[in-house]
């Protein structure tokens, strides 16, 4: 079967160091189709030229957060671009499996071997998350019975978003969305597939080993909006000379 790896991404100044570390993961996997989902009004042109240098399939498409969830106090990220990418999947692909991965976290290779063969819907540990550093699910004689993460938060389903994998004719399902809320889209998005615990898969050597990394890039604000600092106004001497 084929991957469908979907990557929510937006533009800032580590965007092309991003994409181009993880295009040059997914370069290594055989049978996989990147969509490229850019929070974006259209796509961006940079995003565009970068894709083409992998020599992978990929779809860059583009869909903007709503202007109403930017003002929010936590926003909640990559949910219309996603959304975006849900609905092409739906459209374009009979078969396959989708994962959701972003552009900031760390994929080992035998990731894509595990998830590959995902019946309904696969589970698997995620490092580097939360307070406890690890969220997994919790086995019992082979089967799902809970869940390690470190904000349980009422959630049926305490998973990142990194940590599942989705058979696309599971996909298919009417009711299947992602909400706008922070928090929430993973636990949500699995409950609209109605998926059961019985139904989850475990994978990575029963959840024991870490494939995947909610690896995050520190982000450094533009010199250009600290208005009035020494380094703003020797870079208007600059540009005035
Ligand atoms: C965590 C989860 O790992 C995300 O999958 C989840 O979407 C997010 O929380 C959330 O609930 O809001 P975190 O590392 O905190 O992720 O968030 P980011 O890495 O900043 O964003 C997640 C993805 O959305 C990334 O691929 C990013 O490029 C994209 N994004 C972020 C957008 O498309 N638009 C934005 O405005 C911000
Ligand atoms: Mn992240």
């Amino acid at each position: 079967p084929k991957i469908y790896f979907v990557t929510p991404t937006y533009p800032r100044r580590e965007q092309a160091a991003e994409l181009t570390r993880l295009g040059q993961t997914l370069m290594h996997v055989p049978d996989i189709h990147w969509i490229v989902a850019d929070d974006n009004q259209s796509c961006n042109a940079m995003v565009a030229k970068l894709l083409k240098k992998f020599g992978i399939p990929f779809t860059h498409i583009s869909s903007p957060m709503p202007e109403v969830y930017r003002k929010a106090n936590i926003v909640p990220r990559g949910v219309a671009n996603r959304r975006a990418a849900i609905n092409w999947i739906r459209k374009n692909a009979q078969h396959g499996v989708i994962y959701f991965g972003d552009d900031d976290n760390t994929f080992d290779l035998k990731l894509f071997e595990e998830i590959r063969d995902t019946k309904k819907v696969s589970m698997f540990p995620v490092g580097l998350i939360g307070d406890y550093a690890v969220s997994s699910p919790i086995l019992k004689e082979g089967k799902v019975i809970g869940f390690f993460d470190s904000w349980p938060s009422k959630r049926k389903f305490p998973v990142d978003m990194a940590g599942f994998a989705v058979n696309v004719e599971f996909l298919l399902h009417p009711n299947a969305t992602m909400p706008y809320k922070a928090g929430y889209e993973e636990d949500q998005f699995l409950r609209s597939l109605g998926l059961a615990l019985e139904d989850i898969e475990p994978k990575a050597d029963s959840c024991t080993q870490i494939l995947v990394w909610h690896t995050q890039t520190s982000k450094k604000v533009s010199p250009t909006i600290r208005i009035g600092s020494e380094l703003d106004t020797s870079l208007k001497d600059l540009l005035e000379e």
